[in-house]
């Protein structure tokens, strides 16, 4: 048996504990490993298929990032061609990809990835690949799986920065607008701006109004509160408005979202008077050692998707419904992005502890 291991979208903190664990769990079984670099694109001939044995994991549990590089471009069905005008056309590759792997004597591919990534999976199975998804994002936006690894840390990485926000904003009677990631989706300003006791938390599932947000801010400079921390997810966009894009993306890429922090601080200045500050976490939130439950997380779905290799699961991701990881369809998983739950309890407690979400 030879499987191959590849990691496709942005990196999570966690993919390195994935990669050992399948990997120790595959060369126990007596099987050899491949590890296919950047994503896909090392079965485009665009960089290489090296072996992976004991040592090439040993002491990667722990660090970010991943041994195996990857990418966020360069979609196998959708892949962007360059033109001798400069300018790009899609063709596919995907057909192209599969020789390639049948070539290099491919049996199972174990493709960890976000929704992207899978998504080109779960295609990659309909044209006859043998393939099992692991799913991985620091925005918990995967459905069927209670969460993701790298999540955890990047919560982790925000609540930090909240803490050391709150001294230095009540020091200077400032309001400090912090942004971080997620997307299209609000977990990791929830989380982080909870457990960090945030003032304001703005997310996408709940547009906001700038009044009620500055509203909030007023009420606590009245109570003698003269600062505030507003937590806001980089996706999140004022009622009957649009999210904020940051400039062009890469040929193959996907939008990408941003600055909504620094035009929320320029109207809470406007409006309330007060002085504002604002910063964007950004790509803090990805690196870094994985959290002792990222860590236990990843591994454990490293093992389990060599146990669904072994068991034929194709088209199959690993998923964690506590308290156990199961197998469920990617194509189910993709139906639908998961996002936060307006009605969840820790919107509701949010609320009841006096946390304004602007609307
Ligand atoms: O999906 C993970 C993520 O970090 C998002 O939260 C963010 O919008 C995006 O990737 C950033 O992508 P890039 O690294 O390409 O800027």
């Amino acid at each position: 048996m030879r499987i191959a291991i590849s990691t496709g979208g942005g990196d999570a903190p966690g993919l390195n504990a994935v990669i050992r664990a399948a990997v120790l769990s595959a060369i126990n079984r007596g099987w050899e490993v491949l590890g296919i670099k950047r994503g896909f694109a090392g079965l485009l001939g665009e960089d290489e298929v090296v072996i992976l044995t004991r040592d090439s994991v040993r002491g990667i549990a722990h660090l970010g990032g991943t041994i195996l590089r990857t990418t966020n471009r360069g979609n196998p069905f959708h892949y962007p061609l360059k033109q001798e005008d400069g300018s790009y056309k899609e063709i596919d590759r995907s057909s192209e990809l599969i020789e390639n792997a049948r070539q290099l004597g491919i049996d199972a591919l174990i493709s960890i990835g976000g929704d992207g990534s899978l998504a080109i999976a779960g295609r990659l199975c309909e044209k006859g690949m043998r393939i099992v998804g692991v799913p991985k994002t620091i925005d918990n936006d995967v459905s069927g799986t209670i969460t993701t690894f790298g999540f955890d840390t990047a919560v982790n990485t925000a609540l930090e920065a909240i803490d050391r926000l709150h001294t230095t904003a009540e020091s200077h009677d400032r309001v400090i607008v912090m942004e971080v990631m997620g997307r299209d989706t609000g977990f990791i300003a929830l989380h982080a701006g909870l457990a960090g006791t945030a003032d304001v938390i703005l997310i996408p599932e709940i547009p906001y109004d700038i009044d009620k947000v500055c509203e909030k801010i007023m009420a606590r400079d009245r109570a003698g509160r003269q600062f505030s921390i507003v937590v806001v997810a980089e996706g999140a966009f004022p009622q009957g408005g649009r999210v904020s894009v940051i400039g062009e993306s890469l040929p193959g890429q996907a939008k990408r979202v941003g600055g909504v922090a620094d035009s929320i601080a320029r109207e809470i200045q406007q409006i309330t008077g007060k002085e504002t500050r604002s910063l964007v976490l950004g790509h803090l939130q990805r690196g870094g050692m994985p959290t002792g439950y990222d860590r236990l997380l990843a591994t454990r779905f490293g093992g389990a998707a060599v146990r669904a290799v072994e068991q034929c699961r194709w088209g199959h991701m690993v998923a964690l419904q506590s308290p156990h990881i199961v197998t469920i369809p990617i194509a189910d998983a993709l139906r639908e992005l998961k996002r936060v739950d307006p009605d969840h309890d820790v919107v509701q407690t949010a609320r009841e502890t006096g946390i304004s979400f602007g609307d």
